[in-house]
């Protein structure tokens, strides 16, 4: 199946293909194919090439989480893709303290990925992973609350502050870390985006196409809609990684995404 036409427009900084290169500050441009991210959430290192080989050409960015991390050979299905080209967002959520985040971070900064998540609960563990990936091309990005959360979970963690807000806070304290930009649900993208203005990359999870089953996913919302709100880049795992076939799922949702640039809304 062929990728449609790509519609571009100026937005962030974009990637760069090595951890040793420094991080540029001019903007380019993105395309609707390379504002998807795919989460390859499954077990195992076979699995996620697998998936990678049937996505082919359609997909050049990919999210590895925990699962795979984690007894699933994460980091070497990091470097191989790194190798074959691809662009890798690395979802290790790091929360330590500061000496272990940044050693960490220079770890992970020499394996020539592109985004890093770090759970933005304080300014002390984000300047860490900021001293920690130094001058390499690594961007950082910030977990603000989890798209799985509701008020009554936050609740229970002691949070009085609404989830718009306690994200907006995030946002703010992450900006002012040095980071480069958040993970946050698409609804929460055109709050964030007024918060800490059009240079900052918006990362949203919880992405559904209209009429697909939400999971466990509490704050979702349609790629469509994503971009209108301000999203730079969209995670989607589960409505690609599980469809009957997942290159024609991921097809649609960069048509969709490419519609949505060309209605020339959000998007900074
Ligand atoms: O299958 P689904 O599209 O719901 O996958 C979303 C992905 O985004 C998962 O890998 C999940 O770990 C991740 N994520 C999230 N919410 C965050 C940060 C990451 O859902 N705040």
């Amino acid at each position: 199946m062929a990728v449609p036409p790509m519609t571009v427009v100026q937005f962030e900084n974009g990637p760069t293909k090595s951890a040793s290169s420094p991080r540029p500050s001019r903007r380019e441009t993105l395309s609707a194919r390379e504002r998807l991210i795919v989460a390859l959430d499954v077990t195992t290192k076979e699995e996620a090439a697998k998936l990678v080989e049937e996505l082919g050409d359609s997909v050049e960015f990919y999210k590895i989480g925990h699962e795979l991390i984690f007894g699933g050979d994460g980091i070497a299905l990091a470097r191989d893709l790194v190798a074959a080209g691809k662009q890798v967002f690395l979802d290790a959520k790091l929360l330590d303290i500061g000496n272990t985040v940044e050693r960490s971070a220079a770890n992970i900064a020499a394996l020539g990925v592109t985004f890093l998540t770090v759970h933005g609960h304080d300014s002390k563990t984000m300047r860490a992973a900021v001293a920690g990936r130094g001058e390499s091309a690594l961007k950082l990005l910030s977990v603000t609350v989890m798209t799985n959360l509701t008020q009554d979970d936050l609740s229970e963690q002691g949070f009085e502050m609404k989830s718009d807000q306690l994200v907006a806070h995030r946002a703010k304290l992450a900006a002012g870390s040095g980071f480069d930009g958040v993970v946050t649900s698409a609804r929460e993208a055109a709050l964030v985006r007024q918060t800490v203005g059009r240079d900052f990359l918006i990362v949203t999870p919880g992405i559904r196409p209209a009429g697909a089953d939400i999971g466990d996913q509490a704050r979702v919302m349609t790629p469509a809609r994503a971009i209108e709100a301000g999203a730079t880049r969209l995670v989607v795992g589960r409505p690609i990684t599980q469809a009957d076939v997942p290159k024609a799922a991921a097809v649609a949702i960069i048509a969709e995404i490419d519609a949505a640039l060309a209605a020339g809304v959000g998007a900074a």
